[in-house]
């Protein structure tokens, strides 16, 4: 039904925006909730921006009313002095809680490939437990599990290839042999937008047609921008640090030590079949003249909350 109302978090920001596009393609009204209500984007006033107001969940709850499906995204990447995973699960308990009672029929949530409780990476804990909450939530639901995305937003791949521009030599954490599988952001958007017209419960690996190793996706990276780099297998403390100092360099947090082991226990790669169409050697070649040419802030779009996403460096 088109009259139906759809809400997404963060349609200003990355696969939020890709969800939202989707939406109105298929002629819903969609609404969104952000942390930046002001934020460039190109929608064209067609979606009305709510704030997250977590600290007023009755607020929230009125927002919500008379919507159909609420497609969340929101999450937050690392543990930082301003932002915690454990504010994010407090946060999202809200919201589900908050949808429930708005009468919301549906929610498609993202989660990540291999949450789980019992994980020492709270980044993976935490979304065990937000997904245990909304199975129990009683509102219908789709979860979809995500390995890394990859789109002209995206920060990882982005930043390898910027790190690939600059530098003749190249660390990867340890041996570089642990997988990932990565999603084109437009097809996760597609799979979310169709999970959303369901009612059945469901968890989905949302993986990507191609597995590589971190090492390949480095040599990958660097022959599509025709650079010749070496390769170095480097002790993870020690390509920590080097992140660490370029991230002070950029202004950045450019990469944590539980995204690195998260990477090296191998948590962004499964044995599912792919759900997603999109290869990512494909999408390389046709974005080798701007991939990684600007380096993308994670705090920047924390920091900035007027400029678009791919405006902030
Ligand atoms: N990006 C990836 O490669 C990747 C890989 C696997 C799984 N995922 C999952 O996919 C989902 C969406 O990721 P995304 O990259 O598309 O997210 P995003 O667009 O950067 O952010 C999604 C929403 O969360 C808010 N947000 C993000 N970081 C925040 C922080 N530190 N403090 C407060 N609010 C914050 C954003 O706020 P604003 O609206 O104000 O911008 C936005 O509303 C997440 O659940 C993530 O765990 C992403």
């Amino acid at each position: 039904m088109n009259n139906e109302i759809h809400a997404v978090t963060g349609a200003f920001g990355y696969s939020g925006k890709y969800i939202a596009r989707r939406l109105l393609d298929r002629k819903k009204s969609v609404i969104t909730f952000t942390n930046s209500p002001n934020r460039e984007n190109e929608f064209n006033r067609a979606i009305k921006a709510f704030p997250y107001c977590f600290d007023d969940p009755k607020k929230l709850e009125e927002s919500l009313r008379g919507v159909t499906v609420l497609y969340n995204t929101y999450w937050v990447r690392f543990n930082h002095t301003t932002f915690r995973h454990s504010t994010a699960v407090d946060n999202l308990l809200i919201l589900i809680a908050a949808a429930k009672a708005a009468g919301v029929r549906r929610i498609v949530h993202i989660s990540i490939t291999n949450p789980s409780r019992e994980s020492h990476l709270e980044y993976f804990s935490g979304k065990a437990l937000v997904e245990e909450a909304l199975i129990n939530s009683g509102v219908s639901y789709c979860i979809l599990r995500p390995t890394v995305l990859f789109g002209k937003e995206d920060i990882l791949i982005n930043n390898i290839a910027w790190a690939v521009r600059k530098f003749p030599v190249i660390g990867v954490f340890g041996d570089g042999a642990y997988k990932l599988q990565p999603i084109f952001v437009d097809d996760l958007a597609e799979i979310a937008v169709n999970k959303g017209e369901e009612r059945t419960n469901e968890i989905l690996d949302a993986i990507g047609p191609e597995t590589y190793t971190y090492r390949c996706l480095v040599r990958r990276i660097s022959r599509v921008l025709g650079l010749k780099r070496l390769i170095v297998a480097t002790p993870p403390v020690i390509a920590y640090m080097v992140g660490m100092i370029t991230g002070w360099l950029v202004g950045d947090i450019m990469v944590t030590r539980e995204e690195i082991e998260g990477l090296m226990e191998n948590l962004l790669y499964t044995k599912s079949a792919p759900l997603a169409k999109t290869k990512l050697s494909h999408w390389l070649r046709e974005n080798k003249n701007v991939l990684g040419k600007k380096y993308a802030s994670e705090l920047g779009r924390r920091k900035d909350l007027v400029s678009s996403y791919e405006n902030i460096v």
